[in-house]
C-alpha cells in the first residue's frame, strides 16, 4: 500500500475583538510595561466576552481554514481540539465544535498537550490520512484562557491571551509538499513545573481548592524557560537529522509563542536567521495551543509560506510536552 502524506490545505484563526493592554494590567496589579515588554516580548493579548465560550472561539477559526481548503464542514472525517481550557470538563470541546460546524460525519475528541496540544494533533492527523483512514480532519488549537488564570498572580497573569487557530489536513497530491515527519516528546517527572492543579481527581472541586486557587494556572517559569531552551533546539535539529538536512535549509520557522527571549535564543543556537521565524507574541501573549496555529496562519495568509518552502515548527507547554515537525508547504 501506498502511504500518501499529509498536507496542510487550509488555515485560519481569530481572536475575540477586546484587547487587554500592558498599561491596563499597570492599573489592576503591581506591574509594569517594561518588565513585560522586556522579559516577555508581549504587548497586548484579546480577552473574550462575557458568555463566550472556547469552542466559539475554534468554530471562528475553523470557518476560515474550511473556506481555504475549500472543504464542507460534512466533508470532515475527525476533528480534533487541543485545549486546557474547554468549555466543560466533560464532554469535549470537540464535540461542542462539531455541533456548531454541522460536521455530521466527523468523530470528534480533545487532546491535552498543553502549548504542544497542536502539533500532537497534527501528528494525529497526519497518521489518520497516510493509513487512509481520514481524507479531511481537522484540528484545533483554542484557548480561554483568562477564565483559567490567576488575576492576582502577577507572574502568570500578564502572560497569556485568549485566541483560536486551526488548520485543515488532508492527502497531498504532490509528493514533493506535504508532512515529512513529527517528533513529539513527554516528560511527566517535569510535571509540576505548570499546572492547573485543582478540579481533577487528586484536588476535586471545593471550597478549599478555589480559597486557595488551586483551580487556576500555577507556573515556575524560571524551570519551565530553562526547560524550554534545553529541548528546543535539539527538537528540530531531531527533524532535520531524520531527513538528512541542517539548520541552513529551514525556510521558515513557525513556533509556538511563550516568550520572544525563548524563541530568539533557540534561532540563534540553531543559527537560523531571526526573520525565518514569524513572531506576533507582541500581539497576543501566549495563547497555549492556539499560538502555533494562528502563526501558522498568518505567515500563511502573508503569503510567506510558499508551495516547496521547507517549514519547521517546534512547540513547548505543560506536560512537559513538546516536539517539532518538518513540512513542505
Ligand atoms: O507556554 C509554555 C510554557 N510557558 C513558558 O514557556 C514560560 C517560560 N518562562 C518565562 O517566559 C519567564 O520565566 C517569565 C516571563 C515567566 C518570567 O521571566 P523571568 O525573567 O524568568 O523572571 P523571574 O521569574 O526570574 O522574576 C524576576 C523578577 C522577580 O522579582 P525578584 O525576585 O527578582 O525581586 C519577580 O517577582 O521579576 C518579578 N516579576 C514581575 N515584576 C513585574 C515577576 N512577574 C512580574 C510582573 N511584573 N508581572
Amino acid at each position: 500500500m501506498t502511504l500518501t502524506q499529509s498536507l496542510i490545505l487550509g488555515t485560519g484563526s481569530y481572536a475575540p475583538s477586546h484587547i487587554l493592554t500592558n498599561q491596563d494590567l499597570e492599573k489592576i496589579i503591581d506591574t509594569s510595561d517594561a518588565w513585560i515588554v522586556e522579559r516577555t516580548g508581549i504587548r497586548e493579548r484579546h480577552i473574550a466576552a462575557e458568555g463566550e465560550t472556547t469552542s466559539d472561539m475554534a468554530v471562528e477559526a475553523a470557518k476560515k481554514a474550511l473556506a481555504m481548503a475549500e472543504t464542507d464542514p460534512a466533508e470532515l472525517d475527525m476533528i480534533i481540539v487541543a485545549t486546557i481550557s474547554p468549555d466543560m470538563p466533560m464532554p469535549s470541546c470537540a464535540v461542542f465544535v462539531q455541533a456548531k460546524l454541522g460536521a455530521t460525519r466527523a468523530f470528534a475528541f480533545d487532546i491535552s498537550a498543553a502549548c504542544a496540544g497542536s502539533l500532537y494533533g497534527l501528528s494525529i492527523a497526519d497518521q489518520f490520512i497516510r493509513s487512509g483512514q481520514a481524507k479531511r480532519v481537522l484540528v484545533i488549537g483554542a484557548e480561554l484562557l483568562s477564565r483559567v488564570i490567576n488575576w492576582n498572580d502577577r507572574t502568570t497573569c500578564v502572560l497569556f491571551g485568549d485566541a483560536a487557530g486551526a488548520f485543515v489536513v488532508g492527502p497531498s497530491n504532490d509528493p514533493a509538499r506535504g508532512l515529512m515527519s513529527a517528533h513529539l516528546h513527554s516528560d511527566g517527572a517535569a510535571a509540576n513545573m505548570l499546572t492547573i492543579p485543582g478540579g481533577g481527581s487528586k484536588y476535586p472541586q471545593s471550597e478549599d481548592v478555589i480559597a486557595k486557587q488551586m483551580h487556576k494556572v500555577a507556573m515556575n517559569g524560571r524551570e519551565v524557560y530553562k526547560f524550554a531552551l534545553r529541548v528546543l533546539p535539539d527538537a528540530i535539529l531531531e527533524a532535520l537529522a531524520a531527513h538528512g538536512l541542517k539548520p541552513g535549509a529551514i525556510d521558515h520557522l513557525v513556533t509556538h509563542q511563550a516568550n520572544v527571549r525563548i524563541i530568539e535564543s533557540v534561532v540563534d543556537r540553531l543559527g537560523v536567521p531571526r526573520e525565518k521565524c514569524w513572531l506576533n507574541i507582541e500581539r497576543y501573549g501566549n495563547t497555549s495551543s492556539a499560538s502555533l496555529p494562528i502563526s501558522l496562519d498568518e505567515a500563511n495568509r502573508e503569503g510567506r509560506l510558499k508551495p516547496g518552502d521547507l517549514v519547521a515548527m517546534m512547540a513547548i507547554g505543560g506536560g512537559m510536552a513538546w516536539g517539532s515537525a518538518l513540512m513542505r508547504w
